[in-house]
């Protein structure tokens, strides 16, 4: 990396590293992670961040990743050796605002692609753009068919029903254009401006954060509420299955994509897995760990279709083979070692 090149003020411009979504659940697990091995963050989020994710970061810039204005800033201020874009508006909140997700997801999604692109000619090294999509990716045609294909790979079923989905496969198609293809017939073009990597998460569930806006989110629900000595009532039927996995397991995943020498990448987009539990074996283990816990299963029948337009588990073994994806839970192994002790030191007070 030339850690020469010149701001438009002429002073040198940092080297760092780009967040997006630094105030979301992953955002929160992501920067303490990147901050302990040293790196500089500049940290983006529509809203404040909180304290202790803001003490981890070079700059905190409260603003909108559909703000061309402030990418300009970015631009000018620091050299960008690689991109976080964690920013979206997720599956069940973009229902209500379909063409505001659109705006978002993909506008926002683009806006980086661009500030990446450009930074990579300003200071000639290729930025590398780590690009968290989702299980909603997916679309499977009905229930039937979900259950006629329990195990989906990357390249099966990609006609999703949320707006969030349709994004998300936008992204990773417009990601893989400006790896390869951007403007092609540019005579001035340079080739291959970033390095763009993307994992489908599943639902993820965190000890420190409750999710808002998706429809993965009955699964942390549950678990936070119960600790809390709180009623849930569970928007799908109890049968309902997709895969999750634990936080700490998706910032090791994005990392460990992040880190894997770029020769040893067959693909752009990978999927990886944990466990796959039903919505009843999490009210299983959350009785088991808080008896006398309350859950009704309230099926909401739009969210409960959405679930089940998603796999039941996915094939992870691309991600195994290229760069040494390996899941560290069980689903019962992450709720004894992980979730309990953390959510019950959590919310100690609020059970007494
Ligand atoms: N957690 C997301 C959602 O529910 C799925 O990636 O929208």
């Amino acid at each position: 990396m030339n850690a020469n090149a010149p701001s438009p003020s002429g002073q040198r411009r940092e080297k760092v590293v780009l967040v997006t979504g630094a105030g979301g659940e992953m955002g929160h697990g992501l920067i303490s992670a990147l901050a302990a091995a040293g790196r500089a963050i500049v940290a983006m989020d529509i809203r404040e961040l909180d304290a202790e994710v803001r003490e981890h970061c070079r700059s905190a810039y409260v603003g909108d990743i559909c703000d061309p204005g402030l990418m300009e800033r970015l631009h000018a201020q620091y050299e960008v050796a690689e991109i976080f874009h964690l920013a979206a508006l997720l599956s069940t909140r973009g229902e209500f605002a379909p063409e505001t997700a659109h705006h978002v997801n993909v506008g926002g999604t683009l806006n980086l692609l661009r500030l990446a692109a450009e930074q990579a000619r300003s200071h000639g090294q290729r930025v590398k753009f780590m690009f968290p999509s989702s299980i909603a990716a997916y679309g499977l045609p009905s229930l039937d068919e979900k259950r006629r294909h329990p195990v989906v790979g990357e390249d099966q079923f990609p006609h999703p029903h949320t707006m969030y989905g349709v994004n998300k496969r936008a992204g990773e198609e417009l990601g893989r254009y400006y790896q390869d293809h951007y403007r092609k017939l540019a005579k001035d073009r340079l080739a291959h401006p970033i390095d763009f990597r993307s994992i489908r998460f599943p639902g993820i569930v965190s000890s420190e954060t409750v999710p808002s806006g998706g429809t993965s989110d009955y699964g942390p629900e549950m678990i936070h509420a119960v600790a809390q000595g709180k009623a849930y009532e569970c928007f799908v039927r109890p049968d309902t299955r997709i895969p999750f996995m634990t936080m700490p397991e998706a910032i090791d995943a994005l990392l460990r994509l992040a880190a894997a020498p770029k020769e040893r990448l067959s693909r752009t987009v990978y999927n990886v897995s944990a466990f796959s539990p039903t919505a009843a074996d999490f009210e299983r283990l959350a009785r088991a760990a808080f008896p006398g816990a309350s859950v009704r299963f309230v099926p909401d029948l739009g969210r409960q279709a959405i679930v089940d337009s998603w796999p039941e588990e996915c094939d992870d073994s691309a991600a195994r083979r290229d760069w040494g994806w390996t899941p560290t839970y069980t689903f019962e192994t992450a709720f004894e070692r992980y979730l309990l002790p953390k959510v019950r030191a959590r919310y100690a007070g609020a059970m007494a």
